[in-house]
């Protein structure tokens, strides 16, 4: 079996990651939560939005073989596997919500963990890595991560998806119950991960914070896509306003009539 230095598999050296997703239907039992989902991730920052109970983590649950899926998923145009290992081995690491770090371990511990598929000297090499990355962890190495702020836990957690060195780190509300200044702080962190190359894809509630760092953007409603396009074009578009970001509400005298039309912005 082949468990040591994933990173050469199937994906060459420079090559992005990027998802074709054509068809995918998942939910759980007889309960189909998405249905005939088609959308690309490219290489980048894109961000997912909805409402609560829209299938968001449905969606990134199916990706990283946590429930069943069927369709197509291409990773880099090669066929997705089904088995979590063998999608983490293609180069896929999702950061779950609520962070489920190992309270009783430290820091270094818990991002150790997130290496655990490379031999031990690649595994220093990327803790070293890691704590460049994340200069405020290195401080806090031998810190037990369930005594630290919701928001550097968060940050364990993203550095730990980091340890697996991933073409494709999966987010599921990173900013979750952090305050306004954490909120950036790991909105800017995917934005870094993004710009170094690995491809990010991030479910967000944080509409507008969102929106300003991400390249492009989906809007989910109950379990199909309702909107899609370039970020900057998205937050300006209606379906965002009018149900996110607050105009078009009863109680904003500006908008008084909201489209009832839902038109999708053009990728
Ligand atoms: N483990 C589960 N078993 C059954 N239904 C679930 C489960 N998890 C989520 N659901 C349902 O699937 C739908 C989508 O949920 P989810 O993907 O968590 O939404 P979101 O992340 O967009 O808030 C909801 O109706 C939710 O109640
Ligand atoms: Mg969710």
């Amino acid at each position: 079996m082949m468990w040591y230095d994933p990173s050469p598999f199937v994906l060459g050296g420079s090559q992005q990651a990027h998802l074709k997703i054509n068809g995918l239907n998942a939910g759980y039992g007889a309960f189909l939560v998405l249905r005939d989902l088609t959308l690309e991730i490219k290489p980048g920052l894109t961000v997912i939005l909805g409402p609560n109970g829209a299938g968001k983590t449905t969606l990134l649950k199916a990706l990283s073989g946590l429930i069943a899926r069927q369709g197509e998923v291409l990773l880099n145009d090669v066929a997705l596997p089904t088995k979590t290992n063998e999608i983490v081995q293609r180069g896929m690491a999702l950061v779950a919500e609520g962070r489920q770090l190992f309270p009783q371990m430290t820091v270094t511990e818990n991002l150790e963990l997130g290496g655990w598929l490379c031999s031990k000297a690649e595994r220093v090499r990327r803790l070293e890595q890691a704590f460049n990355d994340f200069p405020k962890l290195r401080e806090r190495a031998h810190q037990l991560a369930g005594t630290m702020s919701g928001g550097e836990q968060q940050m364990v957690a993203v550095a730990r998806a980091m340890m697996s060195a991933p073409r494709l780190l999966m987010l599921d509300e990173p900013s979750l119950g952090l305050a306004p200044k954490m909120v950036d702080e790991l909105l800017a962190i995917a934005r870094r991960i993004a710009d170094a190359g690995t491809t990010v894809l991030m479910v967000e509630q944080n509409v507008k914070k969102a929106l300003a760092v991400a390249d492009r953007g989906y809007v989910l409603e109950r379990g199909v896509l309702v909107a899609s396009g370039p970020a900057k074009l998205l937050a300006r578009s209606s379906v965002i306003r009018e149900a996110y970001l607050g105009a078009g509400k009863k109680d904003d005298k500006s908008k008084p009539t909201p489209t009832a039309q839902r038109p999708a912005v053009a990728a």
